[in-house]
């Protein structure tokens, strides 16, 4: 007999964030926006989560400027006109729906391959050009470069309020331009964006307080951090949670209102000497509400899809325990919902023989 989920369809408030259940979509880059712009393909895909009842929808990463943020073909920006029109639409119909949503704010930094994207002579930014430790590929970011990608991020984050999104959420996870200050492996500079963990952190905190000047003091700002990075699923940015406390202290400072704590697998202690995962710890030193995420209601990790394999579905009650604990707010879902929009009611109503198994071909889903 499987445990109630009556948990993940309990309301979630915080400050002007006001959810009708648990469920956050976690944000999937798709690449079916041609030159940046989000279409009537891409407005159907996020309505049809929105009218099967996921509580808070994320976005796929979004661009914050259309030359150094973007290798990816395809990926949508929120700088052109156009592309602001798109999402536009996708604010509105996903509200129509009895929606909510943010977009997610994604700049590739030094994951973004020059050669594929549509400026192959611009070198990528990242911290210090490092992509992979011990490996300096580029130049470090200029001090005019950091501050234009700092009012780009703010940009961004004014855009997605005047759109009509209820949060925006900066990608500071992955090994992307933000993570890559983060982590001292990536981030070798000496002056005041580098160094000690302030240091480490000045560059997302510079983001999210010239963000907050702009969209006001309700505007929700998410920022999304993990603790592993795409080469190596192992490493870790804070070893300890006096480490973690560090790196997310001065970020509260800032002004940050929810963390999403991205991990593969939910159910992984962060630490030695405690179950708590990292959503669970981030909460338990700020204070503040957190998102996790990893592998729900699937056999497999998503990193399995890419390998062929084929993920079913899982029992919810390891999730649910931990939710009934409030061990984190709110929990994210990745490939369940991309390939299945009905994913969250057939949940809520105990229709679990018609969940549906997760394969690579999900990733192809257009609506
Ligand atoms: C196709 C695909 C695209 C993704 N794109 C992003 C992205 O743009 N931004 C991000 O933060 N995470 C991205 N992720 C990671 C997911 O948000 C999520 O953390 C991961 O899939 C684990 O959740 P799941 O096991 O429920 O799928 C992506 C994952 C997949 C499968």
């Amino acid at each position: 007999m499987s445990r109630s989920t009556d948990i993940l369809f309990t309301p979630f408030a915080h400050g002007a964030l006001q959810l009708k259940n648990r469920i956050v979509m976690a944000p999937m880059t798709r690449s079916f926006s041609p030159g940046g712009v989000p279409g009537a393909d891409v407005e159907a895909y996020y309505r049809r989560r929105a009218e099967n009842d996921v509580g808070l929808i994320l976005s796929e990463g979004v661009a914050p400027n259309t030359v150094t943020a973007l290798g990816t073909p395809h990926v949508p920006n929120i700088v052109a006109p156009e592309a602001k029109a798109g999402w536009k639409k996708v604010s509105e119909a996903v509200r129509k729906a009895g929606g909510a949503m943010g977009l997610q704010l994604w700049h590739e930094g030094p994951y973004r391959n020059p050669a594929k994207s549509a400026f192959p002579d611009i070198p990528s930014w990242s911290a210090s050009g490092v992509k992979v430790p011990g490996k300096q590929l580029w130049e470090p970011m200029t001090e005019a470069e950091i501050e234009t990608a700092i009012e780009e991020f703010a940009a961004a984050a004014l855009a997605t309020k005047e759109l009509g999104f209820a949060c925006a959420e900066f990608h500071g996870a992955h090994s992307y331009l933000i993570d890559s200050f983060f982590w001292d492996q990536t981030n070798l500079r000496t002056d005041k964006w580098g160094g000690d963990w302030k240091g480490r952190t000045e560059f997302a905190c510079e983001i999210i307080r010239r963000s907050r000047k702009l969209v006001g003091p309700d505007f929700p700002l998410l920022i999304r951090l993990s603790q592993w990075k795409q080469q190596d699923f192992n490493v870790r940015t804070a070893e300890n949670p006096a480490e973690l406390e560090k790196w997310l202290a001065p970020l509260v400072e800032a002004g940050i209102d929810i963390f999403h704590c991205s991990q593969r697998r939910f159910w992984e202690p962060a630490f030695d000497d405690s179950d708590l995962n990292f959503a669970g710890w981030t909460k338990k030193l700020t204070g503040k509400p957190s998102i996790s995420v990893g592998s729900v209601g699937l056999s497999g990790e998503f990193t399995a899809a890419y390998s062929g394999e084929v993920s079913k579905p899982a029992s919810l009650d390891a999730l649910v325990e931990r939710m009934e604990k409030r061990e984190f707010d709110l929990i994210a879902v990745g490939r369940a919902l991309l390939s299945d929009p009905e994913w969250v009611v057939k949940i809520r109503d105990g229709r679990t023989a018609d969940l549906k198994d997760f394969t690579k071909d999900a990733l192809a889903t257009l609506y």
